[in-house]
């Protein structure tokens, strides 16, 4: 009886171990589906769809595009193409804070800026997804816009060709090759064979002209005519614009920097085991009490609407605002829009920085502490994290504080303080967003270009 008492007890014992291991199991796993079980009613409730853009492109465009992307001969000197700034080996992007335009040298973080010239105002943009059918906007301002009633809107006003154009990512194509400091130059610039740079000569609202001579470069050379007529056999040679350029450089840039893979995306699409727990945190937080979903809302993460954040000045600005960057401002010249810029997509962000719109933050960390505090992150701002010449550009006093938050978005305030392990579990869902297949983007790029320019730096 005593014995059999004994054995009665360990039995008791190795099932109350049995069972609380089980027990323990089976929380970690009612944790593990409570948050699946709670993502996917915010995922419902915000209808949240991943992203798709339409890669069914025509190859003979889609090869024209690329030659044209990589080539130097659409700038005005013959020293800067569209890949300086958006390299496919830089994440689409130029790894700066600030881009270096025409005269500058080399790529990513060794390229230099050319004597006496001006540091481009903004951070150069990744271009992935772009193709997606829910894009309105482009630029960090919106200067490029497909109105709700269909009607487009841009720099160039009546003068785009707007009939010509297929979509919004080759509206945008139309004005890298007008803007001075991008591309064009300046007057009295000499290109790099020392010959006079004929598009800087052109006067800055005269877009018609400079397509009309960008178009004439391009065509004076053989095997572009000929990629031309692939890509557009329905036309003759001087029915070309340079709108068919721009249609073809949209065709490659949505072809080539489209996808669909992240695990976000994947999580998105059914894949339950596609997002490690922390993103899942991560991701409650975003679509929950982190607010972030408010503004980075929808398929693309991005609701196309602009907020002043308080982000630090930095960059030579524009002269008609006095060295300030004022952002949407600029584009509708209303007081209220100061400082405000577009919420920008976070696709394959991880891999994008440096942030903001004019990249003065170098970590994730701290771009998601400046939105939870941007007064006191833009007083606390430390400059030194800059480059050089790009530190030399920082304002900050108590007239520049004063001026930007007049302005201020207070829909900001929706984030609260996160405390470190939130910040974590926010970093690994921004993580999550990273597309696998970006790592390699090399493929991408040529050898040579038809007109035979340098493609490597
Ligand atoms: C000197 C660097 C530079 C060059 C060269 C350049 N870009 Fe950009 N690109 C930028 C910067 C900076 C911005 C953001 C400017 C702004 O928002 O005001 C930008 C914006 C864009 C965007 C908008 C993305 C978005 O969602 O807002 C696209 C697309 C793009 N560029 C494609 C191109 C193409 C195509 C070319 C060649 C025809 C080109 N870029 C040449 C630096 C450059
Ligand atoms: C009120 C709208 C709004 C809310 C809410 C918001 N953001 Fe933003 N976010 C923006 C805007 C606008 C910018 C760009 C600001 C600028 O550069 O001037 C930005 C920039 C970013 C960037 C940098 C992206 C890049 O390419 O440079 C990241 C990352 C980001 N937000 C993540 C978050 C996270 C995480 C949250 C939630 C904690 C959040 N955002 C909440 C509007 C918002």
């Amino acid at each position: 009886m005593e014995r059999n008492t004994f054995t009665t007890v360990i039995g008791w014992i190795a099932a109350g171990l049995l069972v609380s291991k089980s027990v323990i199991a089976d929380s970690a796993a009612a944790d593990a589906s409570n948050l699946d079980i709670e993502l996917t009613r915010l995922i419902k409730a915000q209808n949240i769809s991943s992203i798709y853009s339409d890669k069914g492109q025509s190859t003979e465009k889609v090869a024209l595009g690329r030659a044209l992307f990589f080539d130097k001969v659409l700038s005005g000197s013959g020293d800067i193409a569209c890949a300086t700034c958006h390299h496919p080996n830089l994440h689409s992007g130029d790894d700066l804070s600030l881009s270096i335009g025409v005269g500058g040298d080399g790529l990513g973080y060794e390229r230099k800026l050319g004597k006496a010239r001006p540091l481009i105002p903004r951070n150069a943009p990744e271009i992935f997804n772009r193709g997606a059918s829910q894009w309105r906007t482009m630029f960090w301002d919106g200067r490029v816009e497909i109105a709700a009633d269909g009607h487009r809107i841009s720099p160039a006003d009546e003068k785009l060709p707007a009939d010509k154009l297929e979509n919004i990512v080759a509206m945008q194509a139309m004005f890298p090759v007008t803007s001075r400091h991008e591309m064009r130059g300046r007057k009295g610039d000499l290109d790099v064979s020392g010959q006079p740079n004929t598009l800087a000569a052109i006067g800055d609202t005269d877009f018609e002209e400079i397509w009309e001579r960008v178009m004439g470069r391009v065509l004076a050379i053989p095997e572009y005519v000929a990629l031309f007529k692939q890509a557009y056999p329905e036309l003759a040679t001087d029915e070309l614009h340079y709108a068919h350029a721009a249609n073809a450089l949209a065709a490659f840039q949505t072809k080539s920097f489209t996808f669909e893979d992240s695990p976000w995306d994947r999580y998105l699409r059914g894949e339950q085991a596609a997002l490690p727990e922390a993103a899942k945190q991560g991701a409650i937080l975003f679509y929950g009490s982190a607010g972030c979903s408010s503004c980075h809302s929808g398929a693309l993460m991005t609701d196309q609407k602009f907020y002043n954040l308080l982000v630090p000045q930095i960059g030579p600005g524009h002269r008609d605002s006095s060295g300030f960057d004022i952002g949407r401002a600029r584009v509708t010249d209303q007081k209220k829009d100061a400082f405000a810029f577009r919420t920008p997509p976070l696709r394959n962000v991880a891999i994008t920085g440096p942030w903001m719109h004019n990249g003065s933050y170098m970590s994730l960390e701290a771009v998601i502490e400046h939105h939870a505090k941007p007064l006191e992150m833009l007083q606390a701002y430390d400059a030194s994290q800059l480059d050089p010449s790009v530190k030399k550009t920082f304002r900050l006093n108590t007239s520049t504080i004063l001026v930007m938050s007049q302005t201020f978005s207070p829909e900001i305030n929706v984030v609260p303080e996160l405390n470190s392990q939130e910040t974590e579990q926010l970093i690994a869902f921004l993580e999550s967003l990273t597309s696998p297949s970006t790592q390699d983007l090399s493929y991408l790029v040529p050898q040579t270009v038809p007109s035979g320019l340098p493609v490597d730096r």
